[in-house]
């Protein structure tokens, strides 16, 4: 008689459902701050602009938010938020100086870490970051007196970028339509349940250009993710594939302030509602919007 595979036979209900039962309702009832790291495994698909950007927003929705730059060796979220700050994270790794110490102010409040760019002070930070050290960096980082930390990961599945992505309380995949992020993405989530992750694991599907495009890239990796390892992946949501996006990176500011009625800074704030907490956001008009449209996806 032909074996059957257990993850084919596997049905909706048995899914694991990591994600739901791990995620934060809402992060701001919590006391400690939410961590969300934000990862894939093919590079290039939006990851910093989209930290940058969810942790703007929000940031301006009332939450104290940090974003930390984790991209060891290639670091640039720096760039996007037009932010010269003379300390950065190497500062931390190397023991002179505290987390709150090399915590960079934005105009909007956001409280944003440099990261260690290939060849500076934090030249050798990658390895050092990987040792024993580790469990202490990532203590220090959690310990930013914020509601939500957002970290700006490096792509790929290198023990660095895992060993961060293990570390927060949610881990947003982003993968565009590509066939090629899409398989990277999957491997990505497969790396992290291998590792032991037991957070809320979530999709994120950038630069599309239609709500149908999103739901067909997120149903592929969602299949995999149920027919190969068993796991049930949540929808963190979609990105338009938008110009504003590179405009506003040449001005060096976030597009949600840039350009806050664009469709990628529309997609941001829904995205952004739905990690918060819808509640937690605006006030009036602008909670009851948000509300309506987090709840379309
Ligand atoms: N929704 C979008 N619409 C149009 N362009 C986008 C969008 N999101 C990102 N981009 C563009 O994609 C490029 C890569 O973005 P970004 O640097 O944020 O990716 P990344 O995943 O952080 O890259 P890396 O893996 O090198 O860290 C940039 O040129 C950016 O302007
Ligand atoms: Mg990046």
């Amino acid at each position: 008689m032909t074996r059957v595979r257990n993850t084919i036979m596997a049905k909706p209900s048995s899914l694991r459902h990591r994600s739901e039962r791990a995620a934060p309702t809402s992060v701001g009832t919590k006391k400690a701050a939410t961590t969300i790291a934000v990862t894939s495994g093919k590079g290039g698909v939006g990851k910093s602009n989209l930290a940058v950007n969810l942790a703007t927003c929000i940031q301006q929705n009332g939450l104290q938010t940090a974003l930390v730059d984790l991209d060891m060796g290639l670091a640039n979220a720096d760039v996007l938020l037009n932010a010269a700050p003379l300390r950065n994270l190497a500062h931390v790794i190397n023991g002179s100086m505290d987390v709150e110490q090399v915590c960079h102010l934005t105009t909007g409040g956001l409280k944003f870490v440099a990261g260690v760019a290939g060849g500076g002070a934090g030249a050798g930070a990658e390895s050092r970051s990987t040792d024993r050290a580790f469990p202490e960096l990532v203590e220090r980082i959690k310990s930013i007196s914020a509601e939500v930390i957002f970290f700006d990961c490096a792509a790929g599945i290198g023990p660095n970028v895992t060993q961060f992505a293990c570390a927060a309380d949610v881990v947003l995949v982003v993968t565009t339509p590509e066939p090629t992020s899409l398989v990277d993405a999957y491997a990505t989530i497969k790396t992290l349940l291998n590792e032991g992750y037991d957070g809320s694991v979530r999709l994120l599907v950038n630069m599309v250009e239609s709500r149908g495009e999103a739901r067909k890239s997120f149903g592929r990796v969602r299949d995999a993710c149920e027919k190969f390892i068993n796991f049930d992946i949540a929808n963190a949501g979609y990105v338009l594939h938008d110009t504003h996006v590179e405009l506003a990176v040449r001005h060096r500011e976030p597009f949600v302030t840039r350009y806050p009625k664009c469709s990628a800074s529309l997609c941001v704030s829904v995205i952004a509602a739905r990690l918060a907490g819808a509640r937690s956001f605006g006030s009036g008009e602008q909670r009851s919007f948000l509300q309506r449209v987090a709840s379309m996806f």
